[in-house]
C-alpha cells in the first residue's frame, strides 16, 4: 500500500509530496512541529500535543495553519489512509512561503501543513523492552528556546548521530554545570537508590515532553514519588535506573550511560513497569470514528 502525505490542503502519494523551496521551514527552521505515538490504532494525548503545538505557534507568533478541530480530523484521516495501527504522527507547521527575508513574511501569509504518518514495527519496541538501550554523552549546544518545539534540531542531529558511532541509541545532553539537560529526542530520568524518580524541572533547558508528563501522572497515581531538580552525568552513572521518554518510545529503559553499566545491565524493574503499563491512563483517540 502507498503512503500518503498531507500537504497544505492536499493527500498526496507521500513519494511526490513537495514544499515551495521558499518555504521559511526549509530555509530558516522557522517551523514547529508534534509527533504522537499511534498506539492500536489510536492517537495518543493528541489534545495535549495540540496544546503544546498551540504554546509553540504563539511563542514564535506563527498562526494556526487551520482550526484545531480541522486539525484533529487531518491528524486521523492521514494515520487511517496510512493504515497504521502502531507508529506515530506527524505534523510541522512553518511560517509560510515568502521570498528569502530575514523578518516575518507579509501579513497574510500562510502558515503551511504538513502532516505524515508512518508504522513502527512492533519489534522494534519489544527489542528496546527487552535490551533497553546505550546513551552517549554530550555538551548541549543548543538554544536557549528548547521549550519551544521548533525543527531547528541540527545540534540533535549531530548529537544522535554522535551517538549512533559510539554504539548508542539516544545522546544525553549536558549544561555547563554537568547537568543532563534532555535526550537528543526525549527526556532524561534517573531512579535513585530509594525508589525515587528524577527528573529536570521542566523549567529551562529542556522540552516539557508530553510523555514525561504521563509518567508524573502516572507516578502520581501509584504514589511514586517524582522529584524536579537537576542530576549529573556521575549520578546517573550510578543510578538505580534510567530511562527516557518521548511520544515515539514511551518509556526506554536505559541501560549503559557512556562506558557505565547501570546495575545489572537488564531494564529497571520501574523502567519496565513504566512502559509495560504506560497507556493506562493516557488519552486514546480511535482514528476512526465509528
Ligand atoms: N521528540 N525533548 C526533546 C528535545 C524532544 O525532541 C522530544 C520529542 C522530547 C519528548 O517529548 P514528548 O514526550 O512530547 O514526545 C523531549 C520527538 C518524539 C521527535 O522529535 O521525534
Amino acid at each position: 500500500m502507498s503512503r500518503i502525505a498531507y500537504v497544505n490542503g492536499r493527500y498526496v502519494p507521500h513519494g511526490s509530496a513537495q514544499v515551495h523551496v521558499e518555504d521559511r521551514g526549509y530555509q530558516f527552521a522557522d517551523a514547529v512541529y508534534e509527533v504522537c505515538e499511534v498506539f492500536d490504532g489510536k492517537i495518543v494525548d493528541m489534545t495535549r500535543h495540540l496544546d503544546r503545538l498551540d504554546r509553540s505557534l504563539r511563542e514564535l507568533s506563527i498562526g494556526w495553519p487551520v482550526a484545531r478541530p480541522a486539525l484533529e480530523r487531518i491528524l486521523r484521516e492521514v494515520v487511517d489512509r496510512n493504515r497504521v495501527t502502531y507508529g506515530l504522527v506527524y505534523l510541522q507547521v512553518s511560517r509560510g512561503v515568502a521570498r528569502r527575508d530575514f523578518p516575518f513574511p507579509p501579513a497574510g501569509t500562510k502558515p503551511a501543513l504538513v502532516v505524515t504518518s508512518r508504522a513502527i514495527p512492533r519489534t522494534v519496541a519489544a527489542k528496546v523492552a527487552d535490551e533497553g538501550i546505550r546513551v552517549i554523552t554530550t555538551p548541549d549546544i543548543r538554544w536557549q528556546r528548547v521549550d519551544i518545539k521548533t525543527t531547528g534540531l541540527l545540534a540533535q542531529v549531530l548529537a544522535k548521530e554522535n551517538a549512533k558511532r559510539h554504539g548508542g541509541k539516544e545522546a544525553w545532553m549536558y549544561d555547563a554545570d554537568g547537568n543532563v539537560t534532555e535526550g537528543g529526542s526525549s527526556n532524561a530520568w534517573i531512579v535513585t537508590a530509594d525508589g525515587v524518580l528524577v527528573t529536570r524541572p521542566a523549567e529551562s533547558g529542556i522540552l516539557k515532553g508530553i510523555t514525561r508528563a504521563a509518567v508524573m501522572d502516572f507516578a502520581a497515581r501509584e504514589g511514586l514519588k517524582v522529584e524536579e531538580r537537576p542530576f549529573t552525568i556521575d549520578e546517573a552513572k550510578h543510578a538505580r535506573e534510567a530511562f527516557v521518554t518521548s511520544a515515539t518510545g514511551i518509556v526506554s529503559p536505559v541501560v549503559q550511560i557512556d562506558d557505565a553499566i547501570l546495575g545489572n545491565g537488564h531494564p529497571g524493574v520501574l523502567a519496565s513497569d513504566l512502559r509495560r503499563r504506560f497507556h493506562e491512563g493516557v488519552e486514546l483517540l480511535p482514528v476512526r470514528a465509528y
